[in-house]
């Protein structure tokens, strides 16, 4: 699990919210309420360890549409994450990363004035402040050297931040590269295009790929690549896809459909014909999807998925949940929803449960388990949410 804790100020509705998720976690509240914007500071989070913070912004409709009601002038995120468990970075069991995003008064631009990564070490109990830069300079502390710089030197500092800039890949176990390691390869999907004309859906130059990009649109590279190399991936994608739509399911073959090309067809044992991604509906694009990112052997550190029920039938919902709850074994899974038969699809894996509820103006965000998610999602079946004083008071 690599995020424990997250707390944000003045982005976007999130005013000021903590949240501590789970390995497998489930955001749910209605339309509206900031469950995205959840996911996007995660993708804001993961553009600090890419060096794609101003891209990112931009992305996201600029400064003005990042910050609070457009009037806040900070940001404010601050995360405690698991770096302990993973190979190349044994020694320290956490690590707390705070970045500030400042907007100045009549500027539409944005400083980044603030960037402390301190990780602490179980073992001798030791907190060491690795990097810790304010608006006039940076202090860099690696194996014992402590480097000054003058932002006013290297103004670029104050637009991506120095995490991004430390790029030592043939020393992954420097705690610096693994934080910017691990966020850069964080893994966040919204809807995906499938229309009949979305790059999903044709052959596909081949690549050795294994991880699905953010809008899904390598999907058939990745599932070239794991379901002929590895033996397990292709029978976990099988049984989901008999678990789906029944013991026709032969397999999937991918035939080259020109030189360089990989395309993708289905087997199914009463046609003759195998189907293209042409022929295949939507939601059995959309399952093929979900089920290749769940199932990768190798994972990303942490894997964020907005609405994964869109265009399904519910039918699948405990497929994707028994997924899921494997996967969470071996990465972080973040579900965003507005369904309750999706989460109720959850129940014997016990997720982490957040509600969100959009609130004078704000996001407010509460984990609820036992009785007091029995009675949210109650009055949230109903449509009555927001008549419940009550309830209310929870999120
Ligand atoms: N800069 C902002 N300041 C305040 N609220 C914002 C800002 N940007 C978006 N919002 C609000 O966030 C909400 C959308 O949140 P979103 O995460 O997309 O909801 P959902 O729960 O449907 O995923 C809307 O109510 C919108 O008004
Ligand atoms: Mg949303």
């Amino acid at each position: 699990m690599l995020i424990k804790r997250l707390e944000v100020k003045g982005f976007k509705s999130l005013k000021d919210v903590v949240w501590e998720p789970g390995p497998l976690t489930i955001l749910i509240g209605p339309n509206g309420s900031g469950k995205t914007n959840i996911l996007k500071t995660i993708e804001l989070i993961s553009s600090t360890g890419k060096g794609a913070l101003e891209d990112t912004i931009q992305i996201f409709g600029g400064i003005s549409s990042i910050f609070w009601d457009g009037t806040c002038r900070d940001i404010y995120i601050d995360f405690k994450i698991n770096i302990g468990e993973y190979d190349y970075c044994s020694t320290p069991t956490y690590a707390t990363y705070q970045i500030n995003i400042n907007n100045s008064l009549f500027s539409s631009s944005y400083t980044l004035n603030h960037e402390k990564y301190t990780t602490y070490n179980e073992y001798n109990s030791k907190f060491s402040t690795l990097i810790n830069k304010n608006s006039t300079t940076a202090t860099i502390i690696t194996e014992g050297t402590n480097k000054q710089i003058e932002i006013n030197k290297q103004p670029s500092l104050n637009k991506e931040t120095i995490v991004s800039r430390y790029r030592d890949r043939f020393d992954t176990d420097h705690e610096i590269s693994a934080l910017q390691y691990l966020l850069s390869t964080i893994s966040i999907h919204y809807t995906i295009q499938i229309t009949s004309s979305a790059k999903i859906r044709f052959p596909l130059i081949t690549r050795h790929e294994t991880n699905v990009h953010s809008d899904g649109q390598n999907l058939v590279n990745v599932l070239h690549t794991l379901y002929s190399e590895n033996r397990d991936f292709e029978n976990d994608i099988n049984t989901a896809m008999r678990a789906a739509f029944g013991d026709d399911f032969d397999r999937l073959v991918f035939p080259p459909a020109a030189d360089q090309l990989v395309q993708l067809r289905i087997r199914w044992k009463s046609l003759k014909r195998e189907q293209s991604m042409l022929d295949l509906s939507d939601g059995t694009i959309r399952f093929l999807f979900l089920m290749t990112v769940l199932c990768n052997p190798d994972p990303p550190p942490l894997i964020a998925i907005d609405e994964p029920e869109t265009g399904l039938h519910p039918s699948m919902f405990p497929i994707i949940a028994e997924y899921a709850a494997e996967a969470s074994k071996r990465t972080q899974v973040i579900f965003s929803t507005h369904s309750p038969q999706f989460l109720d699809a959850f129940g014997e894996y016990n997720p982490t449960t957040t509600v969100t509820v959009w609130k004078d103006g704000e996001t407010k965000i509460k984990n609820l388990d036992g009785d007091a998610l029995k009675q949210w999602l109650e009055h949230y079946s109903l449509g009555t949410l927001f008549l419940s004083g009550d309830l209310e008071a929870l999120a």
